[in-house]
């Protein structure tokens, strides 16, 4: 009879010696919150295909922010939904929109509570595009054209980052992005400000609820010219070598559960620092099972969140940023 030398259990015998070994842990500081914030008075409104989040108005946010610092969480990513669309999506580079209102109330609430913009201009066009939208007369076919989209998105990024934005994080996908943003910041004398690049972001049925949430799901076509084809890995790697080049402070690969592998890579590849989007269906099925009773939601959140960092992410954007700070001080 021979019994096994090497024996992996040794490590696992007690809750101290598991602490001993961990590979990887997660705190608050690696949490960013989104928050929707809405025009009107009085709404607190709850997202149906999105329980626990909602529209905020600007009378009533400051409950909300409120909740976020006395978590610990250190960054909130705002999106607006605005009360008026056209086709150039002009309510985005509003000195006076939402978005702009509502940097500047939690800058003014909590100077320290870091603000991330997200710049698009999906949730502020008609058509719901993420950029200017030509129509060919040949083909009669909707184009979204990038060099135009291109002006209106820095417009947009500067007048975020006048509101008092701390970081810039464009999602539009088009060519060119994070270059385009960089100069026209720079010229406005935003040099220090940091853009946060949806460098990876795949044309993926998971941004589903958001749509629902942001009222941005586009009204004819959709986003595969110019969001990733899901299929792809090596495309991935360009798209993160050219938000490099263009000065990017941040990669971001979006979304996270079924592209755990892209982390991965990005993490090995590149040295910037790395965020998740665990984007709105990965917090709608877990919430849908858990309101079912057929999953422990606190079990499989702090699981879904330390495969996050172990695949290599550093921060992760999550709609369950708030349970995973209280969780994280029920068990220190
Ligand atoms: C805007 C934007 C989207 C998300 C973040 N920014 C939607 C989209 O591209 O259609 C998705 C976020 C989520 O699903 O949680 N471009
Ligand atoms: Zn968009």
């Amino acid at each position: 009879m021979s019994f096994p030398i090497v024996r992996n259990r040794r490590l696992r015998g007690s809750n101290a010696l598991r602490s001993l070994v961990r590979e990887t842990n997660i705190t608050v500081n690696d949490l960013i919150y989104p928050i929707f914030v809405t025009h009107g008075t009085n709404i607190k409104e709850e997202i149906p295909s999105m329980p626990g989040v909602y529209h905020w108005s600007m009378d009533r946010l400051d409950e909300e922010i409120h909740e976020v610092v006395a978590l610990g969480i250190q960054a909130v990513l705002l999106f607006g939904v605005p009360e008026r669309k056209d086709a150039h999506g002009s309510s985005a580079y509003d000195p006076n929109g939402i978005v702009q209102q509502a940097t500047r109330r939690v800058k003014e609430l909590y100077p320290d509570l870091l603000v991330i913009a997200d710049t698009c201009l999906c949730q502020f066009t008609d058509h719901g595009h993420c950029g200017v939208v030509h129509l060919d007369e040949k083909t009669q076919r909707a184009e979204v054209i990038n060099d135009a989209s291109l002006e209106l998105l820095v417009q947009t990024a500067v007048s975020q980052a006048e509101a008092g934005a701390d970081i810039i994080a464009p999602s539009n996908m088009m060519d060119g992005f994070v270059d385009a943003i960089r100069h026209g910041l720079d010229e406005a004398g935003f040099e220090q400000v940091p853009i946060m690049s949806y460098s990876v972001k795949y044309a993926s049925a998971y941004y589903g609820p958001f749509r629902d949430a942001a009222h941005s799901a586009p009204q004819y076509g959709d986003r595969k010219t110019y969001q990733m084809d899901p299929a792809n890995a090596r495309e991935a790697l360009r798209e993160a070598e050219s938000d490099v080049a263009e000065g990017a402070d941040f990669l971001m690969v979006k979304p996270a559960l079924a592209y755990m592998d892209m982390i991965r890579t990005l993490r090995d590849q590149f040295d910037l620092p790395l965020v998740a989007y665990n984007v709105s269906a990965e917090y709608s099925m877990v919430k849908a099972a858990a309101m079912k009773g057929w999953i422990d939601e606190r079990a499989i959140v702090m699981e879904t969140m330390i495969g996050f960092k172990r695949a290599g992410a550093d921060l992760i954007i999550t709609y369950f940023a708030k349970d995973v700070a209280a969780w994280l001080r029920e068990e220190r």
